[in-house]
């Protein structure tokens, strides 16, 4: 079995986009994870670049003992020798060196010929071969350069010690068919090929580089270069976690190959990744999108809930995400709804069921998504045991550049009072949650808020999602209210927490109607 090597460069290729710069410490963060996903080469940054680069490869080199840690350098010797000295530490030190090869990089970018670069190139590995044993050399910009120009330059390097032949399509240009004709070129016609790995860098510009990584594998490249969710200079590089699980769930195709990657440890790995740089994934990207395993259309949840083979190529335990979703939408059916209330401790006779699924679908005609706790709201008051404490009767407020924010407030207790007041803060919804507080006689801390707006355009619809703690009791409860008039929506939400709150006062601890 042909052994596929991992070579990720997040750290590099990835961290050099905008927006995806890390912290030395997160980055030394991101490489341990990498090490735990199995990754056989980290490409930990480009020694030269900055003094930042320079002092994080050195510091991942110091506590990476698995993977290989590596730096990418230019064809020269002062590039050399600093990704050297960032490197001198390292269990497994992998020197990446690089030349553009293309008659366009060439001309235009570095002034050279084809001969000035063979020799340069010749010269640099060389070099790199007294510092290092591990020597991968890049033919930048190969899928645009000339094959026969690629075999000459390929055989002097591997002549001069490297390793590892990188052949990247930098622009994101080829085809799969392309890349296979051109990996399978390289092998046939580069004659001391078999002392060196021929390994694939792909860019996403056409949306191809997975494609096209894995017609690499299969026309022989036995190294891939990737990143964590596809970042990486412009539309990004190969997605790792994409191409691990196609050669995973393909092992039909694939079952010649092999690789070290645990696959459990992909979501983590995206998650701390996302954490780190504050850029979350599309919800439909592949393997690791928040939908990746959601379900909502009724026939799929039906099917899932049958086998869940109907609807998923691969579990979510595979790469380390605990279950698949159902949301619970408009496109949901009885069963799924069903379900959820199983799970949420609620066995419903056929009527109230049917009376249930009525009520839910009116409500997922409002909302995107149905959560449990309205699932709750509906099922306890279809069983008559929903209780809102306080409603809001009326608001209004004062607020302005010179203007202390004031509000004034009336809410309808369940027995059918109304009780007012008025309170300042330091903004309307500050001002707002503190009347509640006043009116209620509750001490409450605020602990989370999310506003989001749940249409788009001028007149969207705010919904706001509350974490609360009262009373100091420990534990914070959620409330959700929407509104196209944000301080409505939030004190929406802060009521609705504090109705649960005060339910769950009730079920544990029968009140005499005060708190
Ligand atoms: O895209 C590219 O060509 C590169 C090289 C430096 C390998 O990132
Ligand atoms: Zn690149």
């Amino acid at each position: 079995m042909g052994k596929i090597v991992f070579f990720d460069t997040t750290l590099r290729d990835g961290e050099q986009a905008p927006g995806f710069s890390m912290k030395i410490e997160e980055k030394l963060q991101l490489a341990k994870q990498l090490e735990k996903l199995g990754v056989d080469v980290i490409e930990a940054g480009f020694a030269i670049s900055s003094d930042g680069d320079f002092e994080s490869i050195k510091l991942i080199a110091k506590h990476i003992k698995k993977s290989s840690v590596c730096s990418l350098a230019r064809a020269n010797k002062l590039d050399i020798d600093r990704a050297y000295e960032a490197l001198k530490d390292a269990k497994k030190p992998r020197i990446h060196i690089f030349i553009a090869t293309s008659d366009l990089h060439l001309k235009y970018k570095l002034s050279k010929t084809r001969e000035e670069a063979l020799e340069i190139a010749v010269e640099s590995v060389a070099y790199a071969k007294t510092f290092f044993n591990d020597i991968e050399f890049s033919c930048e910009d190969a899928t645009r350069s000339d094959k026969e120009f690629l075999v000459k330059i390929i055989e002097a390097v591997i002549n001069a010690g490297a390793k590892t032949i990188n052949l990247p399509d930098t622009v994101g240009y080829t085809t799969p068919d392309e890349i296979f004709e051109m990996v399978s070129y390289v092998i046939k016609n580069v004659p001391n090929v078999k002392k060196a790995k021929i390994s694939v860098h792909n860019h996403n510009d056409l949306g191809l580089a997975v494609a096209n990584s894995l017609a690499a594998i299969r026309a022989g490249a036995t190294q891939i270069e990737c990143t964590i969710n596809g970042i990486g200079e412009r539309a990004g590089n190969a997605a790792l976690e994409e191409v691990v699980m196609i050669m995973n769930v393909r092992s039909d195709i694939y079952s010649d190959f092999k690789h070290n990657i645990n696959t459990k440890e992909i979501y983590r790995s995206s998650k701390l990744l996302s954490t780190i740089t504050g850029v979350n994934v599309q919800p439909n990207k592949a393997i690791v999108g928040k939908n990746a395993f959601a379900h909502e259309s009724g026939i799929h949840q039906a099917g899932m809930l049958k086998n869940r083979k109907t609807y998923e190529i691969m579990t979510p335990e595979s790469v380390g995400i605990a279950e698949s979703t159902m949301v619970l939408g408009k496109h949901s059916g009885r069963n799924a709804l069903s379900n959820r209330l199983g799970t949420l401790g609620y066995k419903l006779s056929k009527d109230e069921l049917d009376e249930c699924f009525i009520k839910f679908k009116l409500l997922a005609d409002k909302k995107k998504e149905v959560f449990d706790e309205d699932l709750e709201v509906i099922i306890l008051g279809q069983l008559g045991k929903v209780q809102i404490f306080y409603e809001l009767d009326y608001i209004g407020f004062n607020s302005g550049t010179d203007t202390i924010p004031t509000v004034t407030m009336k809410l309808k207790k369940d027995d059918g009072t109304i009780l007012s007041d008025s309170n300042i803060g330091d903004g309307p919804i500050d001002a707002a949650f503190k009347t509640i507080e006043r009116i209620v006689g509750i001490d409450s801390k605020l602990k989370s808020y999310k506003l989001a707006s749940i249409t788009p355009g001028k007149d969207a619809q705010g919904d706001v999602t509350v974490s609360v703690e009262f009373n100091k009791c420990g534990y914070n409860t959620g409330g959700k209210g929407f509104s196209t008039d944000i301080l409505i929506a939030s004190v929406e939400a802060y009521l609705s927490a504090l109705n649960s709150f005060l339910r769950g006062v009730e079920r544990v601890k029968p009140t005499n109607g005060s708190l």
